[in-house]
């Protein structure tokens, strides 16, 4: 059983665009600035958001952080987005969601210019990526595909299954990993709330990508000997001993599934860090793809 390594992982993409980033101040061209939008303050959001900032100053990136009250209006909100579109020195930049219930979430990301969408969220992007054309690919699932492929993790022919029909994770990495690419040439099966017989479908998988936030649920018996298990889950659960004071769960019960598995991400460590690191890599792109 191989331990997919996402810490590991992740640090070599910052490390291989921080080099990146120094020949690009040699060559006296524009360094990426990325800017977040923050609504409110959800503490796991604001975790999120600050780690990206974070990454930026690591691989050597401009960032800038909006920091919205949760009363921002959502004409106020489209504003900052407009501001953002249309300022030259912001690259790329990135809404957090969820955004607060009083907010149209399908009318912000409509308002996001597709140039500058590293999140890969813009209906444009989303049809550019499911036609396979260069475009930013949303970061969960290109963080998944990145580690498939740096570990050289065989997919072809592979039978997948994706538990979890999401914009963010489950559709789009169905959508990829169907395509005629590597990592990808998968026979992919998206199950979700209405499947039938879910533990048959899962025995039946090479490939087991689930993406539901319901801790453990993924449990032995409905994985097949030599399985790749890859757990998208984080959710949080308090534990005081830990000096954040929560530790994070998968949705795999990890203790009994990995000694069946071929390849298996670990929570935390696994697709965590890859999704941040694929927003790096996104937006690098902004440079390659405009
Ligand atoms: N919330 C959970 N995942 C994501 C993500 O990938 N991007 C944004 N903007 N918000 C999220």
């Amino acid at each position: 059983m191989v331990i997919l390594d996402g810490k590991a992982i992740s640090a070599q993409i910052r490390a291989e665009l921080a080099e990146k980033v120094k020949v690009l101040k040699a060559a006296g061209k524009k360094v990426p600035h990325l800017a977040a939008i923050l609504v409110g303050d959800d503490g796991a959001s604001r975790t999120y958001v600050n780690a990206k900032v974070l990454d930026c100053e690591e691989v050597g990136f401009g960032s800038t952080l909006i920091n919205l009250p949760s009363e921002t209006t959502e004409a106020e909100l489209l504003k900052a987005i407009n501001r953002l579109n249309n300022d030259k020195n912001i690259d790329g930049y990135i809404v957090q969601l969820p955004l607060p219930k009083h907010i149209d979430e399908t009318k912000v990301l409509l308002a996001v210019d597709p140039k500058k969408d590293v999140d890969g969220f813009h209906p444009e992007n989303v049809g550019k990526m499911t036609l396979n054309l260069p475009t930013y690919i949303p970061a969960t699932p290109q963080g998944i595909v990145e580690i498939l492929r740096r570990y050289n993790v065989p997919t072809e022919g592979k039978d997948c299954v994706v538990i979890g029909r999401s914009h963010i994770v489950g559709s789009p990495i169905s959508i990829l990993l169907s395509q005629h690419n590597y990592p990808g040439n998968c026979t992919v099966t998206l199950c979700h709330s209405r499947t039938k017989d879910l533990k048959q479908v899962c025995q039946k998988a090479d490939i087991i990508i689930v993406a539901l936030g319901s801790p453990g649920f993924v449990t032995a018996d409905m994985v097949k000997e030599g399985a790749c298990v890859i757990d998208v889950g984080i959710t949080r659960m308090d534990d005081a001993s830990k000096k954040s004071g929560f530790r994070l769960l998968g949705d795999v019960d990890y203790e009994t599934v990995a000694p069946k598995c071929s390849f298996i991400t670990p929570v935390p460590g696994g697709v965590g860090p890859m999704t941040r690191a694929a927003l790096m890599m996104n937006t690098m792109k902004v440079t390659e793809l405009i």
